[in-house]
């Protein structure tokens, strides 16, 4: 990784992530689900936002769509911008499990590769990777957006699936049937984090 600026001086904190975690009384952890456009990421991000917030715990979602209002702002769809785009959203995620969260991250993330920096980002089983395994088929059909359509009439370079490159996860921890209904898929992910708080 570039390092820019030179001359700095990482100060440790005596207050660690796990202090700041256990006043929440949680684990913190980062749940990146990846897919394609449409797979339904979003709405499962919310939704187990939603479920974690109801049972206390302290959660936040970084959404690829959203932060590219903002953060992001400045970066479009080539792979460059798609890689600093993963990158600067890796690190954002990374910062907040510090800060002691549960941070759901619902972004393409299109390679292997940009989700495995991420992965290297955090400690063992601090990352957990969901891939929303949604057939394009079935995310064109939907097209909630109408996005497909447009990339299909080639009005939107670069789309995932379409016009630029999907490399489904080799060994993600969960992988979810995008068909499934939201609900269902949700409590999948919460048996697994519940599996793991086991864990000694
Ligand atoms: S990436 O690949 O991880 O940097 O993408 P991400 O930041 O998640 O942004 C995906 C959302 O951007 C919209 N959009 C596109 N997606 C894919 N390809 C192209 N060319 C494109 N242009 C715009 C689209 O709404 C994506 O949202 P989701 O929720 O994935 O459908
Ligand atoms: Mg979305």
């Amino acid at each position: 990784s570039s390092r820019k600026a030179g001359n700095l001086q990482w100060q440790d904190s005596a207050i660690t992530k796990v202090h700041r975690s256990d006043l929440k009384a949680q684990r913190a952890c980062c749940i990146w689900f990846t897919g394609l456009s449409g797979a339904g990421k979003t709405t499962l991000a919310n939704l187990l936002d939603e479920t974690l917030y109801a049972s206390g715990r302290h959660t936040f979602v970084l959404d690829g769509d959203c932060c590219r209002n903002g953060l992001c702002s400045d970066l479009d769809f080539s792979s460059e911008d798609r890689m600093e785009n993963v990158r600067r959203i890796s690190e954002v995620a990374k910062l907040m499990v510090d800060a002691g969260l549960i941070v759901i991250v619902s972004l393409i993330s299109p390679l292997i590769e940009q989700r495995q920096k991420a992965r290297e980002l955090f400690d063992q089983d601090e990352f957990i990777e969901v891939y929303l395994d949604t057939p394009l088929a079935t995310c064109e059909r939907r097209d909630a957006k109408g996005l497909y359509k447009k990339a299909r009439q080639g009005l939107i370079p670069n789309f995932t699936g379409i016009s630029s490159a999907y490399e489904p996860p080799k060994n993600p921890e969960i992988v979810l049937n995008g068909s499934n209904c939201p609900d269902e898929l949700v409590d999948r992910i919460l048996r697994f984090l519940g599996e793991r708080s086991e864990r000694p």
